[in-house]
């Protein structure tokens, strides 16, 4: 069962990126290569601890508790139903966390909404992606900076900063070119998301978490349904990105993805952490072998 039903969007959002021109971008410095560079701080960007989420009688995450170092990969694994999905709700604020403390670079986060907390700077993306079908690529990654337009929009109608707005949308016109150049999905833009492969959807689903300019990116199963040369493309920008200072935890059920991409692998079982470590160390550990009742590690 899935718990990624997609937000409402706010209709003033969704018209004041279906009314913008649609200009092309500028090919000079990479606003999201600028964006990237960002410096880790040291500590471990995310802590989780002692995180509970109950539905009614069900124990989705169970006490759960774990870091992730600045500027890694890190795997999330664990078998169908283990809680990961739902660990990602409640760390940025799709579900207020039974119990327990979400920090983020040392802040503790718990029970901010999902917006507050992309500004931020942790974003997710969703196992099923949530692009808006009617529009068009580039309107979904216009529509990305949650809060963002919804202030423009009433700045808009307030006299005197008609100018600020208009600045503004053209940084976020660029820097969503930038971002669609970025993911090589640029000759995309003006297709309907709706008419785009499941690959293609994926790729969108990460620019569109790249557009709130993240340190920390939570990757929720970003590689399922994607063919190998799209695969490849996403874990390629995947390390372009950590290399430039991103942190990410990645959610994956293909183990040779998790094995030959993240130093640090966490592994959940029944809501809990069951194990963490290297990926020799999981794939070998009696614990998560029998988590996983014998499917090949
Ligand atoms: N909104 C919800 N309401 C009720 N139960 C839920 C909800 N979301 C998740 N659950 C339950 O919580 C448990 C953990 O689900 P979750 O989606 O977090 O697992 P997962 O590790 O992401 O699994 P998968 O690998 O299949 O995506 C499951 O038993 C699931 O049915
Ligand atoms: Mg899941």
């Amino acid at each position: 069962m899935s718990s990624d039903a997609p937000d409402a969007v706010d209709s003033a959002d969704v018209a004041a990126a279906a009314d913008a021109p649609e200009d092309e971008p500028e090919a000079n410095d990479s606003a999201v290569e600028e964006a990237a560079k960002h410096v880790p701080s040291g500590g471990p960007p995310l802590r989780v601890e002692g995180l509970v989420k109950r539905f009614g009688g069900v124990t989705a995450v169970d006490d759960a508790s774990f870091e992730v170092e600045s500027g890694s990969l890190t795997g999330l694994i664990g078998p169908n139903g283990a809680g990961k999905s739902t660990t990602f709700n409640c760390i940025t604020g799709v579900h207020e966390p039974t119990a327990g403390t979400v920090y983020f670079e040392g802040e503790d986060i718990t029970g901010l909404k999902p917006h507050q907390i992309a500004r931020k700077g942790l974003v997710r993306t969703f196992q099923i992606a949530r692009e808006l079908s009617e529009m068009t690529v580039l309107e979904n990654l216009m529509l990305a900076p949650q809060g963002q337009l919804g202030e423009s929009a009433i700045r808009a109608v307030t006299p005197g900063l008609r100018g600020a707005v208009v600045e503004e949308e053209t940084a976020l016109r660029e820097r969503a070119w930038e971002t669609l150049e970025f993911f090589e999905i640029d000759h995309l833009a003006h297709e309907h998301a709706g008419n785009l492969s499941g690959g293609q959807r994926k790729l969108l689903e990460m620019a569109r978490a790249l557009m709130t300019d993240p340190e920390m990116v939570l990757l929720d199963e970003p590689l399922a349904g994607v063919n190998p040369t799209l695969e490849e493309k996403l874990l390629d920008r995947i390390h372009d990105l950590r290399a430039d200072g991103y942190t990410f935890l990645l959610v994956e059920h293909d183990m040779d993805v998790i094995m030959n991409n993240c130093e640090r692998v966490i592994v959940m079982h029944q809501g809990s952490v069951l194990a963490e470590g290297t990926g020799d160390e999981i794939r070998n550990d009696e614990r998560v072998i029998e988590a996983y009742l014998g499917e090949d590690l």
